[in-house]
């Protein structure tokens, strides 16, 4: 205890001294230098409130802290795997690499772990990949496709559930396989457990599966499409959004025939590889190619409400979450989250054969990514991107989402332009703070915030952290908070440590791989309101 102590108090003076840890507003030019460089046109800085606490991350050192009994579960995205860290000894728990069971393509992309008494004698998780053109796009001098690497074995959007059984990771079973439905983009856990959802961007699919262990098979339960068809369809790529239109929302159905869906691989995408964050505005000026821009959504993610009823389906370029009910697979309402929009659209049934439903934008100010609910189930964020750079709060206490209000928005004055731009988001175990990863453009460093929910502001700032900031975790003692950051697929990677509740940096781990995501494994359904279920 002494020891641990000792050495905080270490870390925080030198923070304090070194001119780490800055008050108020000076620290932007020593921060680094993407960082300064990235403030110089913005806002001046003099904006920022002067009780917002500022620390230079890139300060700090290793961290030996004890950190607790947990497995702290990372994907390499190119790096092909996922390895399972313990945080108590510091070591690689076990890790897998998907390349050795014949995937040509494996970019480990996103995952969420179920709940496990004890992890250390396992448990079990569900990884998505991409694959396909989406290596060709970080300018690596690779031979890749030539050589026929992406065909039938590398198109990616595989579904892996694995298990690690104490000793190493098995993997168990390709739920894109069994169940025809491959999904390269968020997955999240149910709040109780019994199944999980699965997104894709390029496809606007989303799908919710049930929980298989062992040796059984996957099943799906429920599956939907959401196409664009913008009021100005035949006008320019920008104004096919912007000016507004409709979202179209499809039930789909496997074939009578084959119990199948038929959406594996790159079948069904609209767009060549995924918009990388903030790159909708690719999309939206014709400079990312595909089959059918033009009525991308860019539905990537499903977050569950912990209520345990209610799911959001996380629409990108409208910055729109369908609400869905999970008690009759039925859309609710759609949350629209742009300043200046209304905040709770109605959905209309328009068909039923396929069922089908409509949502009619008047407009649509800027696009939208990153999305969760507080662990008490009392609010929903989603990160306003590119012309609006803010986050919309949406009141979700009532128990009819067709009442949930967007009441403010989380603001900085240094969110101004495409970057920095709030990314991810995640809550303290006690729901006092939201933790939100700010993003830099490569090659700068990205930093996170800590965000006050009774209030909504930013109480302090780690800047200059790593580059390309993604999710956070955070232990479910109600003790620190991990930012991991990808290094942009090519440069530094690991992850960074604050503590949750007097938010002191900790300093680094280091961590292999161009993580786009982690979770710490829970080990009761009751943690998964603070793991990758409910916030992405
Ligand atoms: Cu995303
Ligand atoms: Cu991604």
């Amino acid at each position: 205890m002494s020891r641990i102590f000792s050495r905080r108090k270490i870390l925080g003076a030198a923070a304090l001294g070194a001119a780490g840890m800055v008050f108020g507003r000076k620290l932007l030019s020593e921060a680094g230098e993407g960082i300064s460089k990235w403030n110089a046109g913005g806002v001046g800085s003099n904006e920022l409130p002067a009780s917002t606490e500022i620390v230079n991350a890139g300060k700090l050192k290793q961290s030996f802290e004890e950190l607790g009994q947990y497995v702290y579960l990372t994907p390499q995205k190119l790096g092909g795997g996922t390895h399972a860290v313990d945080l108590n000894s510091g070591r690689t728990l076990a890790w897998i690499s998907y390349w050795n069971y014949g995937d040509s393509c494996p970019i480990s992309h996103h995952l969420a772990a179920y709940p496990s008494p004890d992890p250390y004698k396992g448990f079990e998780f569900i990884n998505s990949t991409q694959g396909g053109d989406n290596v060709m796009i970080y300018g690596l001098p690779t031979r890749i496709k030539e050589r026929g690497m992406l065909g039938k074995w590398g198109m990616g959007n595989h579904i892996y559930r694995v298990q690690f059984d104490g000793q190493s990771m098995n993997l168990m079973e390709d739920v894109a396989e069994t169940t025809g439905i491959g999904l390269g983009v968020h997955t999240t856990i149910y709040p109780d457990a019994s199944g999980f959802a699965g997104a894709d961007g390029q496809k606007d699919v989303c799908a919710f599966f049930n929980r298989a262990v062992g040796s059984e098979k996957t099943q799906v339960q429920m599956a939907f499409r959401a196409d664009w068809i913008g009021a100005t369809a035949n006008g320019g790529m920008e104004e096919n959004w912007s000016k507004g239109g409709k979202i179209r929302l499809t039930r789909l159905n496997a074939a009578k025939e084959t119990g199948k869906y038929d959406l594996e691989g790159t079948k069904g995408n609209k767009i060549d590889w995924e918009m990388v964050p903030m790159a909708e505005y690719l999309v939206y000026t014709g400079q990312l190619p595909g089959d059918s821009p033009k009525t991308l959504t860019g539905l990537d993610a499903v977050v569950h409400h912990p209520g345990g009823r209610y799911s959001a389906l996380i629409i990108r370029m409208l910055s729109c979450a369908i609400i869905v009910d999970r008690h009759n697979w039925e859309p609710v309402c759609c949350l629209h989250c742009p300043e200046g929009s209304p905040g709770n659209l109605p959905i209309a049934k328009v068909s039923s054969g396929p069922d089908t439903w409509e949502i009619k934008l008047d407009d649509v100010k800027c696009v939208g990514h990153e999305a969760g609910f507080s662990p008490d189930g009392k609010s929903f964020l989603m990160m306003n991107n590119i012309k609006q750079n803010n986050m919309a709060v949406f009141d979700t206490a009532d128990a009819d989402p067709r009442n949930w209000k967007k009441i403010t928005f989380v603001k900085d004055p240094t969110w101004s332009g495409d970057y920095p731009s709030p990314f991810h988001l995640c809550f303290s175990v006690d729901g006092s703070k939201m933790f939100v990863s700010v993003l830099y453009p490569k090659p700068a460093n990205s930093g996170c915030c800590v965000v006050d929910t009774k209030t909504w502001k930013i109480i302090k700032k780690f800047q200059n952290i790593g580059p390309d900031c993604q999710t956070m975790a955070v232990t479910y003692d109600g003790k620190y908070v991990f930012q991991i950051f990808s290094g942009f697929q090519r440069l530094s990677s690991g992850a960074f440590i604050f503590t949750q509740d007097t938010l002191e940096p900790i300093g680094y781990l280091p961590n292999f791989g161009g993580h786009h995501d982690c979770v710490i494994v829970p080990t009761k359904a009751e943690q998964l309101k603070n793991s990758r279920c409910t916030t992405l």
